[in-house]
């Protein structure tokens, strides 16, 4: 039986697990005591850091339901998702970089013809996104599902608003692009906003002196036979918070520019306001393995 003031324990610990039966636990629990026994001797944690900790993690599971995920964000915001999606990725030659898939996919969009207004009435600069969505070699995909979302001009999602049934979607739908790969739809310009801080993901923002907010973007998924689902967003560009997501989420192949136009029509030929923005892109999917 090791002294419990041994640095022994390490060990202890780590053999205790020696006989898991499955490799990949054994492995993962074994690195996992190996990292945290490190971390505590490393800062030399207090009892009071300690019942700081369990008070934190207990308040992020209470925080959490069924439509707020306390712990993604904390993964999010502590660059655990980003670094996870790192490492899934490493091999995706010309294909469309991943990122977050954030917690406001609620599933289930509703389909929607191309060049639907998402925001019909809504307050900002009016947006064409003229898409299209090829595999990694530009080939043109038929048929890829297209699920789109993205916050109002307040910063916030449908599914954060009082009142929020599936039946009442608002600036999030699906598209299903057609024998060239595309789809378009029309919307606002997205502002950027702030992730949740009134969690114990926000105190910990506070306590750190960092900005929670997320630059302006607008989330993808897509999804087609014999390829890898895509999860994505596309940036701004000139947004403030570019080199600074709360998130980590930004990658410079995902910023697109916005080009102003003042034409009387949409590309799809329908008449368009006095001036709007024009968001185009291609999505390139990779192959699934
Ligand atoms: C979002 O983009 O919606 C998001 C992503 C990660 C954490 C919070 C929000
Ligand atoms: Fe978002």
């Amino acid at each position: 039986m090791p002294d419990i003031v041994n640095p022994q324990i390490t060990d202890a610990v780590v053999d205790s697990f020696a006989s898991a039966p499955d490799p990949r636990i054994r492995t993962v629990l074994q690195q996992l005591i190996a990292h945290l026994h490190a971390f505590v001797r490393d800062v030399e944690l207090t009892f009071d850091e300690w019942h700081a900790a369990i008070d934190f993690l207990t308040r992020t599971g209470h925080m959490s339901n069924a439509t707020r995920q306390e712990f993604i964000l904390l993964s999010d915001v502590l660059g655990v998702s980003m670094l996870v999606d790192a490492i899934n990725h490493k091999d995706h030659a010309g294909a469309t970089d991943t990122t977050v898939l954030g917690p406001f996919y609620v599933g289930e969009h509703r389909l929607a013809p191309h060049g639907t207004d998402l925001a019909p009435g809504a307050p900002g600069a009016r947006l064409f996104v003229d898409a299209a969505v090829t595999d990694a070699a530009g080939r043109p995909i038929d048929g890829a599902t297209i699920d789109v979302w993205h916050a109002d001009g307040d910063g916030l999602y449908d599914s954060q608003k009082p009142g929020y049934t599936l039946a009442t979607p608002s600036m999030r739908a699906r598209f299903v692009s057609d024998q060239a790969g595309r789809f378009t739809f029309r919307t606002i310009v997205p502002c950027s906003y702030p992730v949740p801080t009134d969690g114990p993901v926000g105190e910990l923002l506070r306590a750190g002196n960092r900005h929670a907010m997320r630059p302006a973007h607008i989330h993808f998924l897509l999804r087609a036979p014999g390829a890898e689902p895509l999860v994505t967003h596309l940036f701004v560009a000139g947004d403030d918070y570019l080199d600074s997501d709360a998130v980590f989420g930004v990658k410079p192949s995902l910023i697109a520019r916005l080009e102003t136009h003042d034409e009387p029509t949409w590309p799809d030929g329908t008449p368009a306001p006095a001036r709007w923005q024009l968001l185009a892109y291609r999505f390139a999917m990779k192959a699934a393995p």
